[in-house]
């Protein structure tokens, strides 16, 4: 058994992994592979709480286990598996729903916010996301959780749900810390909101240099400068939140003078970050074209880590089973 400390993290297989959720989470887990035990899914039963389509969904799942590991999650250091290939996951989520009492669930920002959208089609999954959320954790007895700010609602209740099992069954789960990427909260493109897919403000990791450039130019800066010889000022700029993530110190200190000092202008602080952002994502773009082309290895991965997950899942779940009465 390892004693290394345990990670376990998620993503949404929604078409692409994008820069927020890169700077978020997916960069640091790469980081984290190094000294923990890691965990990564892709949440595939997560993804049909909401209105989908199950003709896409084999393809996302496959194109979310091709960004990450070309982001680089390697499969020889990590486990990376597909949710609903560990149905211990559920099974965990049942046992959890009955110690969650309900009031809690329809008070969650995320579950308000998708159940606005998705008026029509409010499912009891779409409620009872976050109990799978802290199955996904809980059953690794993960210490820590990866995630952008978005999350941390989230993994507070996964702490609630924990202490909640503990208290009525027995000392069993760990409370997880909570790990917070660079990218806390990566805003969109409209400078509005976080980024994010369904929103369509977002810039995908595998995206083309030209189509990126494309997606840039228009982006929001700061309101305030209107014209070129305007002094602008960065920290109202989502630009300069952009370069944060990719621009060297001193890089940085050139920008907020030349901003400042009306001496760039928008168009050319965008080049920057442009030619930067490009330094980190076409290594992913090259890596990603080289897996597509051996989809046996990301196969290979995906059944490796679904066995390896299932043999710690199983564990945990007999035992949250058993403090249960139910063997
Ligand atoms: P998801 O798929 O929305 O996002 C995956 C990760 O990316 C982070 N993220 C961001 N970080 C910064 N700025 C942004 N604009 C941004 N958008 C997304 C998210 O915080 C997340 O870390 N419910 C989760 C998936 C999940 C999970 C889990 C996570 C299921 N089970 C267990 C951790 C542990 C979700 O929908 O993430």
């Amino acid at each position: 058994m390892s004693k290394r400390k345990r990670i376990l993290s998620g993503i949404q297989p929604s078409g692409t992994i994008h820069i927020g959720n890169y700077f978020g989470a997916v960069e640091n887990w790469v980081r984290l592979m190094a000294d923990y035990d890691c965990f990564f899914t892709i949440v595939d039963l997560h993804a049909i709480t909401v209105t989908y389509d199950p003709a896409l969904l084999p393809q996302r799942v496959w194109d979310a286990a091709l960004d990450n590991m070309a982001a680089g999650l390697d499969p020889e250091k990590c486990t990376i598996f597909v949710q609903s290939h560990v149905p211990e996951h559920t099974e965990l989520c049942w046992l959890l729903t009955c110690v969650t009492p309900l009031g809690e669930l329809g008070r969650m920002t995320q579950f308000k916010e998708k159940s606005e959208r998705e008026r029509e089609n409010v499912t009891t999954g779409l409620l009872n996301y976050p109990i799978l959320m802290a199955a996904d954790v809980l059953i690794y007895k993960a210490d820590a959780v990866p995630v952008g700010e978005d999350q941390t609602q989230h993994l507070e209740f996964t702490r609630e749900v924990a202490r909640r099992f503990n208290g009525r069954f027995g000392d069993y789960f760990p409370e997880p810390a909570v790990l917070i990427g660079r990218g806390a909260r990566v805003m969109g493109l409209d400078g509005m909101s976080k980024m994010s897919k369904s929103l369509d403000n977002f810039i995908g990791i595998g995206e083309e240099p030209e189509a990126i450039w494309e997606k840039l130019r228009p982006a929001k800066t700061d309101e305030a400068r209107k014209r070129r010889s305007d002094p602008g000022n960065p920290d109202r700029c989502n630009i300069f939140s952009y370069h944060k993530l990719v621009t060297p110190e001193a890089g940085l200190r050139e920008i907020v003078a030349g901003c400042t000092g009306a001496t760039i202008g928008c168009i050319d602080c965008k080049k920057i970050f442009h030619r930067n952002l490009m330094k980190v994502l076409d290594p992913i773009r090259e890596r990603r074209r080289s897996l597509a082309e051996h989809p046996d290895r990301v196969r290979d991965a995906l059944a490796e880590g679904a066995r390896k997950a299932r043999l710690a899942a199983r564990e945990t779940l007999d035992g949250a089973k058993k403090l249960m009465g139910l063997l």
